[in-house]
């Protein structure tokens, strides 16, 4: 069987961009494959500080990927810095790659133009996402397109490995659905956390309600282009097309639309969420990182020895 999988950065709430781009396809596909869910926690450290909000954000995300309705019967729900071995590889590959390699990388180069601190574990980055995937034997890496480069740092990782020290990783590949590959945020951007223009995934319908009617509407046409856009993820072409005929120009009344179906989708996810204990969320990431420790250490008994550090 293949093996699928993707991990999230507890690193605030999720927003729908998150859900489009990388937790959907997840979700939607997982069944068919041996799947790895993470909580890439030690991700979220080069950004985060906060012990109490990191500790809220790993429950949060956990919550919101069993509200999406991952089944943890059915995929490994578990947390990076729970097995080490990914850090432990991390460091194996940032000696095999060079500072003049990482510093091409632009998921790096645009958070430090954003004025995020530019600390070594931000540049480094693409090491540790390189280890969670091939640790696993991956396939398949579901994730939205500003992830592409990093799943190709992880081929370049598994080849250089392998070229050094003997056929050991797999290259993976990653899986970008067009439609839903830059799922744009309020301002028409990329949405993201970090520029502010998110539309929650998870929250309550004022919430929702006040980030759509933020959307900007400066569009030439009379259709909203940033309204519309987001609204093709929820409704079909025809759907849509009648009605932004009917409210032609009346961007209030597509944005009340937009609202509607986006509580439509979240209501329910919302319900479900309500009922999920912080200790569900404990027995679960215990559960699915004793399964994913299983695999990960296996590997790396082998790198170990690859390497020349097994005596
Ligand atoms: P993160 O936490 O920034 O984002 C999680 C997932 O959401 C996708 N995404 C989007 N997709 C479409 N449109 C958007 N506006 C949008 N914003 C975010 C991201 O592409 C991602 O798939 N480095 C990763 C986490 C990671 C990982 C891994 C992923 C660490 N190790 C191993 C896969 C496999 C990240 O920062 O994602």
């Amino acid at each position: 069987m293949q093996r699928l999988l993707t991990g999230l950065q507890p690193s605030g709430a999720l927003h729908i961009g998150n859900y489009f781009g990388a937790l959907k396809p997840f979700a939607d596909m997982y069944n068919t494959y041996e799947s790895y869910l993470m909580v890439v926690d030690y991700h979220a450290l080069t950004t985060t500080r906060d012990p109490k909000e990191l500790k809220a954000n790993i429950f949060n995300a956990v919550r919101d990927y069993l509200s999406v309705g991952v089944d943890p019967s059915k995929a490994v729900i578990f947390q990076q810095s729970q097995v080490q071995e990914h850090t432990e590889l991390a460091w194996i590959f940032e000696c095999l790659v060079t500072v003049p390699f990482l510093e091409l990388a632009h998921a790096y180069k645009d958070k430090v133009a954003k004025g995020l601190e530019a600390n070594a574990g931000l540049f480094n980055y693409p090491m540790l996402m390189a280890a969670d995937i091939l640790l696993y034997d991956t396939n398949v890496v579901p994730v939205g397109q500003d992830q592409k480069q990093h799943v190709e740092y992880a081929r370049e990782a598994a080849a250089k490995f392998n070229n050094v020290y003997g056929e050991t990783f797999k290259e993976p590949r990653e899986l970008i659905q067009e439609s839903v590959a830059v799922v744009p945020g309020t301002d028409g951007k990329k949405m993201s956390k970090s520029y502010g223009n998110t539309i929650p995934l998870f929250g309550t319908k004022d919430e929702i309600a006040k980030a759509v009617m933020s959307i900007v509407t400066d569009s030439s046409g009379e259709k909203p282009k940033n309204v519309y856009t987001i609204h093709k993820l929820l409704k079909s072409k025809s759907a849509l097309g009648f009605i932004y005929e009917a409210s032609m120009g009346n961007y209030k009344t597509l944005k009340e639309a937009l609202i509607e179906d986006l509580d439509a989708l979240i209501a329910p996810m919302r319900a479900k969420r309500e009922s999920i204990t912080d200790d569900d969320i404990r027995r679960i990431l215990k559960e699915g990182s004793d399964r994913a420790r299983v695999v990960a250490s296996v590997k790396m008994a082998t790198v170990r020895k690859r390497i020349g550090v097994a005596l």
